[in-house]
């Protein structure tokens, strides 16, 4: 066998009250796609992270194409070769898609920009993800999905020997993250050693090569793909048998909650749908065909110019968050990074915020009650963290996420929005979180769930409303609702 290109010797790394890394030792070849997987917390970016330079370890080594690196950064190691998409989002918003992509390496004309070969060249990188964005776009005007294929394209382009992808697919849709295959398969036949890490398990056995699983910052074993099946998979991550992936529940509709008619903003077209107590209606469509928009609609971020909302047949304003909120409608946001959370702020008042009355009697906030709501959701959702007094910021990605849903179950709305609600999240935490939706439209309640995860949409889903380019192309009951059915709706054939 080959040597390994890049090694990872007995690695180790500890943050105040946690041991992220401990000890781990793994190698990476050549022409190989190679999954890392393990629960929220389990120390997948840290060593991410490390290999990267981003960050130091307490101990250990990193070895690339057999050579003892030192002095490691992100700029050193992008210049040796290795790329990475972080989990977080690294563009800058106020620079378009082109110049992101190719940022401190501005193609130049003599010594002029470039900007025609560097737009030219940008677009070229997106066809090959099947997207047709203006590369002159700024990144902030994109939505989720669309910057994260941006994130990609920009790593592509760098031609690294290795690339590292930290939950790429995660704001994507069946369409893109085919695309997105397309390349991974492609790279690794340039003789790229790709580590690709997803919640989502499909994906790792539709692309990957080997997978090693992580648990509790340890090492735990690494098996070739093809070799092994869900079942052990997810044995070795949780370390316990997790059943039933979806909870039973008979479909059981009365009264209509929400009612929205001809719903209008510069990028939906007439929106009408109704929804009722006890129901999970679900929200499908390909990245761009307005499920995010429609949320931020009825909740109030967006602006509207036509139609009307109505709450239990009678017509309401909203025109703000706070609007919603009055009116007893959440919305769990897709963006959570920069909608959803403090991240300077800890866990605990980033759960409580949203719902003061839910712990304070005549304005005063009630101490006891306040730290007796978070412990019972951190418990509730297993959020892993040194304390509640932990800043959201130094949270795993998936743990920031169970904060946010934190926040919002914690709320009494009676409508709540969830706009990919266990994106980034793993499979143990997932099914919690599917108990809980059940739950709440047992309550009554009434769920509205966006989600680009075919499965998880057929599974959990009463009804399915299919949207593109900001108009419903179909609905389908549970009964009728298969993967293709759903994918035509959205292609619009
Ligand atoms: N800057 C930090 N300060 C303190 N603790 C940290 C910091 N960064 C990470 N941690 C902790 O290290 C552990 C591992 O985190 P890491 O982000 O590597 O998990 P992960 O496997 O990538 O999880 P996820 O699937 O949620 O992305 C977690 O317990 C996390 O809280
Ligand atoms: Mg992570």
């Amino acid at each position: 066998m080959d040597a390994p290109i890049l090694r990872l010797s007995h690695i180790k790394k500890v943050y105040p009250g946690v041991v992220a890394l401990d000890d781990v030792s793994l190698d990476f070849y050549a022409g190989e796609v190679h999954a890392i997987a393990g629960e929220n917390g389990a120390g997948k970016s840290t060593f991410i992270k490390v290999v990267t330079g981003a960050i130091s370890p307490t101990a250990g080594e990193v070895y690339y194409n057999g050579e003892l690196v030192r002095g490691n950064t992100p700029a050193k190691s992008l210049k040796a070769g290795i790329a990475a998409i972080y989990q977080e989002f690294n563009l800058f918003p106020f620079l378009s898609v082109a110049e992101n992509v190719f940022y401190g390496r501005y193609p130049t004309k003599g010594i002029v920009v470039d900007f025609k070969k560097m737009e030219r060249d940008t677009r070229e990188l997106l066809s090959a993800l099947n997207v047709d964005i203006d590369p002159s776009t700024q990144v902030k005007n994109l939505s989720v999905g669309y910057q994260q294929i941006v994130e990609i394209a920009k790593a592509v382009s760098m031609n690294a020997k290795v690339l590292i992808m930290d939950e790429p697919s995660a704001p994507l849709t069946e369409n893109e993250v085919e695309s997105l295959f397309g390349i991974v398969r492609k790279v690794r036949e340039s003789g790229v050693a790709v580590i690709y890490i997803s919640h989502r398990l499909e994906e790792i056995f539709a692309i990957t090569d080997k997978v090693s699983v992580f648990r509790d910052g340890k090492y735990i074993q690494t098996l070739n793909t093809r070799d092994t099946n869900t079942g052990e998979l997810v044995r070795l991550m949780v370390n316990r048998d997790l059943g039933e992936q979806y909870p039973k529940k008979d479909y059981e509709r009365s009264g209509e909650v929400l009612e929205v008619r001809d719903l209008t903003t510069p990028v939906l077209h007439g929106i009408s749908f109704k929804a009722y107590r006890g129901e999970i209606l679900g929200l499908a469509g390909l990245v761009g065909a307005g499920r995010t928009e429609t949320a931020r609609a009825l909740f109030g971020a967006d602006k509207i110019t036509g139609g009307e909302i109505l709450i239990n047949g009678t017509p309401v304003e909203i025109h703000s968050p706070i609007d919603a909120i009055r009116r007893g409608i959440g919305l769990i946001p897709e963006d959570r990074k920069r909608q959803g959370v403090f991240l300077g702020l800890p866990i605990q008042e980033n759960i409580t915020y949203a719902n003061m009355g839910g712990i304070s009697r005549g304005g005063v906030i009630n101490r006891a009650r306040d730290v007796k709501a978070g412990e019972e959701y951190r418990n509730l959702l297993n959020i892993k963290a040194a304390s509640l007094g932990q800043l959201v910021k130094n949270l795993s990605g998936g743990n920031q996420q169970k904060v946010v849903l934190a926040k919002w179950l914690f709320t009494q709305c009676g409508i709540l929005l969830f706009d990919e609600p266990t994106r980034g999240i793993d499979v143990g935490a997932k099914q919690e979180i599917y108990i809980l939706m059940k739950q709440m439209v047992n309550e009554g309640k009434v769920v509205i769930m966006i989600s680009s995860e075919m499965p998880e949409l057929l599974g959990m889903a009463d009804r399915i409303i299919v949207m593109r380019e900001g108009r419903i192309t179909g609905t389908l009951f549970r009964t009728e609702a298969t993967q293709e059915r759903v994918l035509k709706l959205a292609a619009g054939l």
